[in-house]
């Protein structure tokens, strides 16, 4: 029997009608939840999910503030714009876009965020609160690994969770999410110094897959009937279709979808999930500001 398809997008949709109707519920006492994201450069996989960011306000009731900035911005002029949003009383969350051009510190502009408008969950203070379990924002995507876990009824309690990646952005917030009381899994975070990723792979019962390696995982890697979250959004060559490529994910979907009890496409997967909980985390943001019931 085939795997159960994961469909982010269904998943997405669902969460999206809830955020809009807290949306709706503090824009009726007047607060419209306000989003700014902030990209610099012109890099092409940056521009189009800054589109679909916008886009996802208009149609959710978010207002989205947007601001790109060519290349070469300074440092300066990055945190200047970073600190105007700080102070400004109609936004709510504060996104940079990264990667950000190499001139520029990353960490420095990170932490210049107001930790209350971090709706990315990047800044050591709310990196630090996810850690203690304490009430925070948590970063996009692994949150909305968690939520398509958790909605599709994957068992998480006592599983053996494997973790194959361990960016900042991903990987490390996703071992601190699974290892949470409230998913109690068994966590093991595989990277490039592992020394057999199939031995570990093999043990999983949940594996996610966020190296940025396209086809890393292999089905003959998995336990028959386990779960499969694909995080890979990689552009491989493809001459047969009009734009030149395609995307393709870290795993190896079309073996492994005949091995697996449950895994994502991609795209499909876990992509619509991250846009939806930046919303969520939004609409969190304008109702803890505003001291307001969402
Ligand atoms: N670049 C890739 N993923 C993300 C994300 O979740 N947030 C931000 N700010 N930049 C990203």
């Amino acid at each position: 029997m085939g795997a159960r398809i994961i469909d982010g997008r269904l998943v997405a949709a669902e969460i999206r009608g809830e955020v809009k109707a807290r949306a709706a519920k503090l824009a009726a006492k007047g607060i419209v939840p306000g989003l700014a994201v902030i990209l610099v450069g012109l890099d092409p996989a940056s521009l189009s999910y800054v589109t679909a960011k916008e886009k996802a306000c208009a149609e959710n009731g978010l207002a989205s503030f947007e601001v790109k900035m060519p290349a070469e911005t300074s440092q300066e002029e990055l945190l200047a714009v970073v600190r105007r949003f700080n102070a400004d009383s109609r936004v709510h969350g504060i996104l940079v876009q990264l990667p950000l051009p190499k001139h520029i510190d990353e960490k420095a502009v990170i932490g210049t965020i107001a930790p209350e408008k971090d709706v990315d969950g990047f800044t050591p203070i709310n990196v630090g609160r996810m850690v203690l379990d304490e009430p925070c924002f948590l970063p996009c995507t692994p949150a909305g690994v968690i939520e398509l876990i958790k909605r599709s009824g994957v068992p998480t309690d006592g599983a053996r969770a494997v973790v194959v990646g361990r960016s900042n952005i991903v990987g490390k917030p996703l071992m601190n999410l699974l290892v949470r009381k409230s998913v109690n899994a068994t966590v093991t975070i595989c990277h490039t110094g592992t020394k057999d990723l199939a031995l570990h792979v093999r043990e999983a019962d949940i594996v996610v897959a966020c190296a940025g390696k396209p086809g890393l995982v292999t089905a003959e890697m998995l336990k028959p009937g386990c779960c499969v979250i694909d995080v890979g959004v990689n552009r491989v060559e493809d001459p047969s279709v009009a734009k030149g490529y395609r995307l393709k994910g870290d795993v190896d979907f079309e073996a492994a979808s005949k091995v697996a009890g449950w895994i994502t496409p991609v795209p499909g997967g876990v992509g619509p999930m991250t846009i939806t909980m930046l919303l969520a985390n939004t609409v969190d943001a304008a109702a803890r500001i505003s001291g307001l019931e969402a």
